[in-house]
Order: structure tokens, then sequence, then C-alpha cells
């Protein structure tokens, strides 16, 4: 059995990252790789409880030291339940967002609590991506993309504009710390264009 490449999508709110993931989930298809498509905070049935627990309500509702806690555990059941047997088995899996959400939004956005996610995810997660795709874009534009969707789970964006401007920068900084496993994308290109460089990156990198 081939060994299945671990996938991530990363980036601000609105950055195109669910679009992205479908379109290299199709490519990879018609190459004949299995993908197992998933996404974070959810991906197993506990998780998806947790997500609406996070993903809703008034801005202030949990604290980032609380939200560091849900959002690590509903990765250990995504990864107990989803991630992992969809590797062993060798599927490639790709999951709009991962750890790395975890590490810009609990991590750098309200004080620096970078450390407290590191240490909470070795000890509970400990595994990284093979490849990580972060889509980087103007925020206002993003969020006005992202808002329009009207999704109901927009607590995050509800933070506002200059909470959306941090992230880039905490995204832009992971992808340099992280430059082995990092693709930086730019998103401010119509869809089919963005595509392509992703699956140029991919093909270049698996
Ligand atoms: P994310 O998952 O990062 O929040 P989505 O893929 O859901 O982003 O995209 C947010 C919105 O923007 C959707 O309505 C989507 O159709 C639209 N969109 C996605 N990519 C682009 C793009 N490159 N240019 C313009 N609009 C886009
Ligand atoms: P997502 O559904 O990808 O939202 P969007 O389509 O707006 O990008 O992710 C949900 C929200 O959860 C998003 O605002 C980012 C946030 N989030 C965290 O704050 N920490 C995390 O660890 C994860 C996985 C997501």
């Amino acid at each position: 059995m081939p060994r299945g490449q671990f996938i991530t999508f990363e980036g601000i709110d609105g950055s195109g990252k669910s679009t992205q993931v479908r379109r290299l989930t199709q490519t990879l298809e018609t190459q004949g790789i299995e993908v197992v498509t998933t996404r974070e905070p959810g991906g197993a049935p506990g998780a998806e409880e947790i997500r609406q627990l996070v993903l809703t309500g008034d801005p202030d509702r949990w604290s980032a030291e609380t939200e560091i806690l849900l959002f690590t555990a509903a990765r250990r059941d995504h990864l107990e339940k989803t991630i992992q047997p969809a590797l062993d088995a060798g599927r490639t899996v790709i999951s709009d967002r991962f750890a790395d959400s975890t590490r810009v939004y609990q991590g750098a956005t309200r004080g620096d609590l970078r450390t407290k996610v590191d240490q909470l995810h070795e000890v509970m997660i400990g595994k990284e991506p093979d490849l990580t795709f972060i889509i980087d874009m103007d925020p206002a534009t993003a969020l006005q993309r992202g808002l329009a969707r009207n999704s109901g789970e927009d607590r995050f964006e509800d933070f506002g504009l200059a909470f959306q401007e941090t992230l880039r920068a905490g995204f832009l900084a992971l992808a340099n710390d992280f430059s082995d496993r990092c693709v930086l994308i730019n998103g401010d290109r119509d869809p089919d264009t963005v595509a392509v460089d992703i699956a140029d990156a991919y093909a270049a990198r698996v």
C-alpha cells in the first residue's frame, strides 16, 4: 500500500481554502489517488459537535485559553477517528485547517499563547502535515467574501478586520518558520489560477 500524504490548507477566513480543497481533491482523484477530504474544527461526529460550540455565539464567549482546549479536543477526535485511519489505509488526507490554525488564531492574536499551544499539541496530537498550503490575501477582501456566505459560523469573522490583519501576519510568520512543509499561495486571483498554482506546487513536492 503506498503511503498516503497528509495535506492541509490554512489561511484567514474567506481566503478560498474550501474552494481550493475541492479543486485539489478533483485534481488528485483524476490521477487515481484516493483522497479523504475533511475539515477542522470537525471532521468526525464528536469534533463536529465541538465545532458548534466554538464557531457560534459572541466573540467573547470563550477565552483564547479555553479555545485552545476545545480546538485541541476536537483535533484529537478528528485524528483518531478520521485522519489516522485514512493515512493507515494508504489514502491521501486533505484537511481544511489543522494545528497551524490554533498556532495562529489562539496562539498569536490575544496575547502570546503560542508556547501553550505547542505544548498541548506535542502532548495530545504530535502530528504535522507533509504539505501545507497557506493561502495569503488582503484581509478586507477575504472578510467580505466570508461574511457574504452568511454561514452562521462567523464568531471569528466578528472579531473584525484588525483581527484578520493580525492573523495574516501570523500565517506569514508560520510559513517562514515551517518553510520545509509550507507553500505560500497568493489567493487574490481567480480560483482557476490559484488552483493551477497549487497543483503545480503539489506536483513539485510530492
Ligand atoms: P474559506 O474556506 O477560506 O473560508 P471559501 O473557499 O469558502 O473560503 O471562499 C469564500 C467565498 O469566496 C466563497 O463564496 C467562494 O465562492 C469565494 N471564493 C473562493 N475563492 C475565490 C477567488 N479566488 N476569487 C473570488 N472569490 C472566491
Ligand atoms: P472555517 O470553517 O475554515 O472558517 P472560514 O471558512 O471562515 O475560514 O474555520 C472555522 C473558524 O475556526 C475559523 O474562523 C478559524 C477558526 N479556528 C480557530 O480559531 N482555531 C483552530 O484551531 C481552527 C481549526 C479553526
